[in-house]
């Protein structure tokens, strides 16, 4: 039957399920040029075209990747950057079996009459933004927005972040591309994970009425959660038995069965612990794909072995396979450390 009536229903359906295989998952690296720059600095190299370039070719040229990434979220500029010897990045990763994403938020600003909360720019010119990046080979996207549990959250700043979100969701769907929907609920902050359950449950619910509003097809999007944690600061780390408990009583209780892919983000945690955490949650059935999106806890170690040194390319795609890898076994829950 007819789930809506969309020209491009039955391959959004499609994009979706294949970015959900089993033993796979995202790897993002949409960052923005001021947060790559950040990446950089990191190792002691400058932000300039040159070296976003260079090591966004390093992550997506990396052999036997498509065996664990199903998807690449990329930025503007890489969706159009090429390899040195002039193949574009879409047709590396379309030739290793990886779906080309986008991301195609303006990022966030100050939302006035709230708790010094923040709100996600990016509506105006999407539907054409997003015609051009389905010509260009993009076939899902990504827009992130934040919610602090430290700054309230507001019931304004749940609501802007759920109604932007449903608005994405349904311009990208119009245009060819799933839409992953993200609203990052920031691990900063002393409270306990009750605390974290409780806001997320809130936003949840907030997200999905808006998203049944705005006539979205659940079938064709995928999800991009924070884990259900204490806040960073809280006196108690999680085990990964318990992360896994409360946030599958979050999906269970705000995310029906028909969407396809549950692709959490590491927030901040290690590459150790988001890998744990995901293996936690997928040792008992679920009604979705519980899988990764990951940026810091597959990049991490690569940048770490990298240093900028051509010599040790081969060396930090081993690095990122590595990890790659354990988060392709946690998605089938057989990962052991
Ligand atoms: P992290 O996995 O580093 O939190 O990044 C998530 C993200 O939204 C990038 O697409």
């Amino acid at each position: 039957f007819a789930i809506r009536a969309g020209a491009y229903s039955d391959e959004l359906v499609k994009t979706a399920k294949t970015i959900a295989s089993p033993g796979r998952g995202i790897l993002a690296i949409d960052e923005s040029n001021a947060t790559c720059g950040k990446r950089l600095a990191s190792i002691g190299l400058d932000n300039t075209e040159e070296n976003r370039q260079a090591y966004r070719q390093l992550l997506l040229t990396t052999p036997g990747l498509g065996d664990y990434i199903s998807g690449a979220i990329l930025f503007e500029e890489t969706l159009y950057q090429s390899t040195k010897d002039g193949k574009k990045f879409v047709d590396c990763l379309n030739d290793a079996k990886i779906v080309p994403g986008i991301k195609v938020d303006k990022g966030l600003v100050p939302l006035p009459g709230s708790n010094e909360e923040s709100w996600c720019q990016g509506l105006d010119g999407l539907a054409s933004r997003s015609a051009e990046y389905y010509k260009q080979g993009a076939r899902f996207a990504k827009w992130r927005t934040v919610v602090s549990i430290p700054c309230g959250p507001s019931a304004l700043a749940v609501k802007e972040a759920a109604w932007g979100l449903a608005r994405y969701a349904a311009i990208s769907q119009d245009n060819g591309l799933v839409p992953i929907v993200e609203p990052e609920i920031l691990l900063d902050g002393d409270h306990p994970i009750e605390r974290t359950l409780e806001v997320a449950e809130k936003v949840w619910s907030e997200v999905f009425f808006y998203l049944a509003q705005n006539n979205v097809m659940f079938e064709g999007i995928l999800l991009k959660p924070s884990m259900v944690t204490p806040g960073a600061e809280h006196k108690n780390k999680a085990s990964p038995e318990t992360v896994a408990e409360y946030t599958l009583t979050m999906l269970k209780r705000r995310v029906p069965p028909a969407v396809p892919g549950i692709m959490f983000l590491s927030g901040g945690q290690s590459e150790a612990e988001a890998t744990l955490n995901l293996n936690a949650m997928n040792q008992s059935p679920n009604p979705w794909h519980v899988s990764f999106s990951y940026a810091r806890a597959l990049q991490n170690s690569v940048l770490r072995t990298w240093q900028g040194k051509p010599e040790k390319i081969e060396d930090s795609q081993k690095a990122l396979l590595v990890r790659a890898k354990a988060n392709s076994l946690a998605q089938l829950g057989k990962y052991s450390a």
